[in-house]
């Protein structure tokens, strides 16, 4: 048939990289133009190929190039029956992330992105414009709450995401991290147990090392997300004071929750009564165009903590996040006083004003689609240089990969090893607190794609 004929043609034009992942088909007039066919053919290939996985069709906008299906079978679900556990040993942490500014290796290890996947010059244009506008403002404090205009902003952004939410409601934070750990000093006590994620976010293990907290693995499936049976279970079992999860395009599994297990979560924790401590730092960042809902939404009774910042979208320098603490804001407003007094002056009007003019929706939409690419070049040559066996999450938003290797590895040990020969991972140990996958790793795609770091994933294959 002629149009399966033009179907093949585009998926090799696809797979040579002419047509990039993220990017825009031509229209179909201009299909059928180019290819010399008709534009119901030139239709009916691009069916195909959305059939076949590669194409995605946006309502209005035409046919999108999407990430190539599965070349390899998706990381298998965690085991369950765990008890909450002392989270341990995180120090080591910080080893791995001192490696990010090591220009002597190569930073597929801490998922910061490189810059140049970032709006730099038009920070930069918004730092110099606040720094010259606002300069006696710019040299002082701006005590929490934080700086108004920017919580306004933030506050609307939420409710274009359908979360009701105020612009006095906004506690401007040092980046998500510090917004987290206010959340479970809020929520918790020392020796409380905390539910989280199984595989987890190493940085929410590192708050819940810190405040002297249990960490409880409820098992998470690599496409659909927390396992709400299980957590069902956990919650009649076990005194649980709060959970804490990545909503959207989670690290390290990449999970996106559909709307429906979003609510079905809600509703399981307004069941048990049971805080939620949401994590939306990637949100911003989905590879097909369509921004997911925050939890937060469906929040009824006022159980969800909301924290997001700008570092995975802007500039994690600029360390600036925010948290939405509902009833406990004047004390969440307290603790970020005494906790560090105030968040930088320049970073927070430089995101206002970045958000005020409209740049964010253009350069998120960037953003996504460059990580979109990086992600898939990096499943492309993972598929490549890997032991066959291995398996490989699909996330559709972020920019992290996890690996499940074959056999009996490990990979906390291998680390030190691919340090020395200038490469850096995340092992799979550091997300859970109770010594699981080791046979895992995590990669960070949004990387500069060159010729180190070809030598670089090479000599990691090797060591694999
Ligand atoms: C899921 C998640 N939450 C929070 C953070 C920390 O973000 P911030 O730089 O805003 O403190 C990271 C950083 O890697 C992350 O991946």
């Amino acid at each position: 048939m002629l149009y399966q004929q033009l179907a093949d043609r585009l998926q090799n034009l696809i797979g040579e990289n002419i047509y990039e992942v993220g990017t825009r088909l031509p229209g179909v007039r201009q299909l059928s133009l180019q290819h010399e066919v008709s534009v119901s053919t030139a239709v009916n290939a691009c069916r195909e190929l959305e059939q076949r996985g590669l194409l995605e069709a946006r309502p209005r906008a035409g046919y999108f190039v999407r990430l190539p299906p599965a070349q390899r079978a998706a990381p298998r679900l965690g085991k369950t029956g765990a008890t909450p556990r002392a989270v341990t040993g995180q120090q080591r942490v910080l080893r791995l992330l001192q490696a990010v500014n090591d220009p002597d290796i190569v930073n597929l290890g801490a998922a910061v992105p490189d810059a140049d996947f970032l709006p730099v010059a038009v920070m930069e244009r918004a730092f110099h414009h606040v720094l010259r506008t606002q300069r006696r403002r710019c040299m002082g404090y701006e005590f929490p709450p934080g700086a108004p205009e920017l919580r306004a902003q933030i506050a609307r952004r939420l409710a274009g995401h359908q979360c009701q939410v105020t612009q006095d409601e906004v506690l401007v934070t040092n980046s998500c991290q510090e917004a987290m750990h206010i959340a479970l000093q809020l929520l918790t006590k020392p020796g409380d147990t905390v539910a989280v994620e199984s595989p987890t976010y190493y940085g929410l293990l590192q708050v819940i090392e810190s405040l002297g907290l249990k960490a409880l693995e409820i098992p998470t499936d690599p496409v659909a997300g927390i396992s709400l049976d299980a957590l069902d279970l956990a919650l009649e079992r076990w005194p649980v004071a709060a959970l804490i999860l990545v909503s959207n395009f989670s690290n390290p599994l990449g999970v996106c929750m559909t709307d429906e297990r979003k609510q079905a979560l809600m509703h399981c924790l307004n069941k048990h009564k049971v805080p939620l401590v949401e994590d939306d730092i990637y949100g911003d960042l989905p590879f097909n165009g369509r921004r997911p809902s925050p939890i937060k939404r469906w929040d009824t009774e006022g159980l969800v903590y909301y924290c997001s910042s700008s570092s995975k979208t802007l500039s994690a320098g600029m360390r600036v996040g925010w948290l939405v603490p509902g009833a406990q804001f004047e004390k969440a407003r307290h603790l970020q006083f005494i906790n560090t007094l105030s968040v930088n002056t320049p970073s927070q009007l430089a995101l206002a004003h970045f958000l005020q003019h409209g740049h964010f929706e253009r350069s998120l939409r960037n953003s996504a689609m460059e990580y979109a690419k990086a992600v898939a070049r990096m499943n492309a040559r993972v598929a490549q240089l890997f032991p066959r066996e291995t398996r490989v999450s699909r996330p559709a938003g972020g920019f992290v990969l996890w690996l499940e290797l074959p056999g009996a590895q490990d990979t906390l040990s291998l680390m030190e090893t691919a340090l020395d020969a200038g490469v850096s991972f995340a092992p799979g140990e550091m997300f859970s607190a109770a010594g699981k996958y080791n046979n895992c790793l995590r990669l960070n795609c949004a990387v500069r794609w060159d010729a180190r770091l070809e030598r670089a994933l090479i000599t990691l294959a090797k060591l694999v």
